[in-house]
C-alpha cells in the first residue's frame, strides 16, 4: 500500500514528541502538511477478520460495558429494518436531537414530548437503556430563547426546563447529559468555560446550578458532565482537558452531584498523528480519580479527509476506532461506549463533514445497507479484548 508510513518513522516522531514538547507539533504539522497522506497511513497487517456473529451488546455486556448509539428521530416510525438493527446492536438508545430544547420547547409556555416519549417506549418495548441528551447547551435553543431569556427569568427558566424534563423520564433514565460542552479556552476567559449564553446570563455557577437540579428530579439518573475535543496530543485539546479537569474538580469540591465525564469522541483519521495513548489514558485516570466514570458518548470517526477507495477508507475508519477504544476500555473507569449513530444510512457527519467529492461518508459501525462493515469489527475485537468490569 502506497499510504504505509514506516513504523520506524512513526516511532521516531512519537518519541521526538515525548522528547521535544511543543517542537514536537510543528514537526508533526510540517510533515502532516507535506506529505498530505501521513496521516492516512494504513497497516496492510491489520486483521479485522474472524471475528464471529454476536452483537457489539452482547460482547460489551460480556465484559460488564454497555454498548449503544443516538437514534435519528427520522427513523424512528419510517425505518423497520434499521430499528431492528438497532434492537440488535445496541444496549442503550440515546435521541440524537429530540430531547433538546428546540425540539422541546416550540414555545416558552408549552413542552412538546411526542417525539422522546416515542423514543422512550421504543426502548423500554426493546428491553433497551434510555439516555438523556442533554438538558444544558448554548446549542439547539428555540428561536424565542434570545428575546424572552434575560438574567432576571434566566434561572427560574433553566431550574423549571430541568424539573420537568428530568421528572417526566424519573426512574426511566440510565444517565442524563446534564451539560454539554461548557468548556471553551478559546473564549479566553481563565476558568476556560465557554462563553456561551447560559454563563453569561447566570456566570458560571449555571454548571451547578443544572446538576443539583436534575439530580432533585431524577434522584437515580447518573448524571454527566459531556464534553468534545479530549482526545488528541495537540495544544488545543491540550487545552479543553486541562479546562475539563479544572470544572470536574471544582464541582466535586462544592459537593455538586455529578457522576461522570462523557467523552463525545468525534474522531478525525487525519488527527492520527495527534494521537498519544499515554496522555489519554493519564487524563482518563485524572478523572477516575475524582471518583467519576466515564462513558465514551458519541463516538465516530470522519472519512471526509480519506481516500475516496472505500476498501482503504473503511480499513482506516475501523483503525481509528480500535486505537482508540484499545486505549479507553483499560481504563476500569469507562462503562459504556456509544456511537452518534449506529448506521452511515443516518449521520450528522454528510451534513457536518461532507466530503469534497460528495460521495457518501461512512463513521459508524453499519453501512447505508445496515451491513456490519470493518468499523463494526474493530469495535467487536475491542471490547473482545477488554478487561473485565
Ligand atoms: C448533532 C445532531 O447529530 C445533528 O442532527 C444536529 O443537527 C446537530 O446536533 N455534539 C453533540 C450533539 O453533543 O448534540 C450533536 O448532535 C453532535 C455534536
Amino acid at each position: 500500500m502506497t499510504h504505509k508510513l514506516p513504523l520506524g518513522r512513526r516511532t521516531f516522531l512519537l518519541s521526538l514528541a515525548a522528547l521535544s514538547g511543543m517542537g514536537a507539533f510543528a514537526i508533526a504539522d510540517k510533515l502532516r502538511y507535506t506529505n498530505r497522506s501521513w496521516g492516512a497511513t494504513d497497516d496492510p497487517e491489520k486483521d479485522f477478520s474472524g471475528i464471529g456473529d454476536a452483537s457489539l451488546r452482547d460482547r460489551a455486556a460480556a465484559k460488564g460495558l454497555i454498548y449503544g448509539a443516538a437514534f435519528p428521530h427520522a427513523a424512528l416510525s419510517s425505518d423497520s429494518a434499521f430499528a431492528a438493527a438497532f434492537a440488535q446492536e445496541c444496549a442503550i438508545l440515546v435521541p440524537e436531537s429530540v430531547l433538546k430544547w428546540k425540539a422541546l420547547r416550540p414555545e416558552p409556555n408549552r413542552f412538546d414530548f411526542a417525539a422522546s416519549d416515542l423514543m422512550a417506549e421504543f426502548a423500554h418495548n426493546h428491553g433497551l437503556l434510555f439516555r438523556g441528551h442533554t438538558l444544558v447547551w448554548h446549542r439547539a435553543l428555540p428561536q424565542w430563547f434570545e428575546p424572552t431569556v434575560n438574567s432576571r427569568n434566566a434561572e427560574k427558566l433553566l431550574v423549571d426546563h430541568i424539573a420537568t424534563v428530568a421528572r417526566r423520564y424519573a426512574g426511566k433514565m440510565h444517565s442524563w447529559d446534564v451539560v454539554n460542552e461548557a468548556v471553551h479556552p478559546k473564549d479566553g476567559r481563565s476558568d476556560g468555560l465557554r462563553n456561551s449564553p447560559w454563563l453569561q446570563l447566570l456566570g458560571p455557577d449555571y454548571i451547578d446550578i443544572a446538576f443539583r437540579a436534575a439530580a432533585e428530579a431524577d434522584p437515580q439518573a447518573l448524571l454527566v458532565y459531556n464534553d468534545y475535543g479530549l482526545d488528541y496530543d495537540t495544544r488545543e485539546e491540550e487545552a479543553r482537558r486541562t479546562a475539563v479537569l479544572k470544572l470536574l474538580e471544582r464541582l466535586k469540591s462544592k459537593g455538586t452531584p455529578i457522576h461522570a465525564l462523557g467523552i463525545q469522541a468525534h474522531l478525525l483519521h487525519s488527527d492520527k498523528p495527534f494521537f498519544n495513548p499515554a496522555k489519554l489514558s493519564s487524563f482518563l485516570r485524572e478523572v477516575a480519580s475524582l471518583n467519576l466514570r466515564i462513558l465514551i458518548t458519541e463516538m465516530d470517526v470522519t472519512d471526509k479527509k480519506l481516500a475516496v477507495d472505500v476498501t482503504l477508507r473503511d480499513r482506516l475508519v475501523a483503525t481509528a476506532y480500535e486505537d482508540y477504544l484499545s486505549v479507553v476500555l483499560q481504563e476500569p473507569a469507562v462503562i459504556a461506549v456509544l456511537t452518534w449513530g449506529l448506521s452511515d444510512r443516518y449521520t450528522w457527519l454528510s451534513q457536518d463533514r461532507p466530503r469534497a467529492d460528495k460521495t457518501p461518508v461512512r463513521p459508524l459501525p453499519l453501512d447505508a445497507q445496515l451491513r456490519r462493515k470493518l468499523a463494526w469489527n474493530a469495535i467487536a475485537r475491542a471490547f473482545d479484548q477488554a478487561p473485565m468490569r
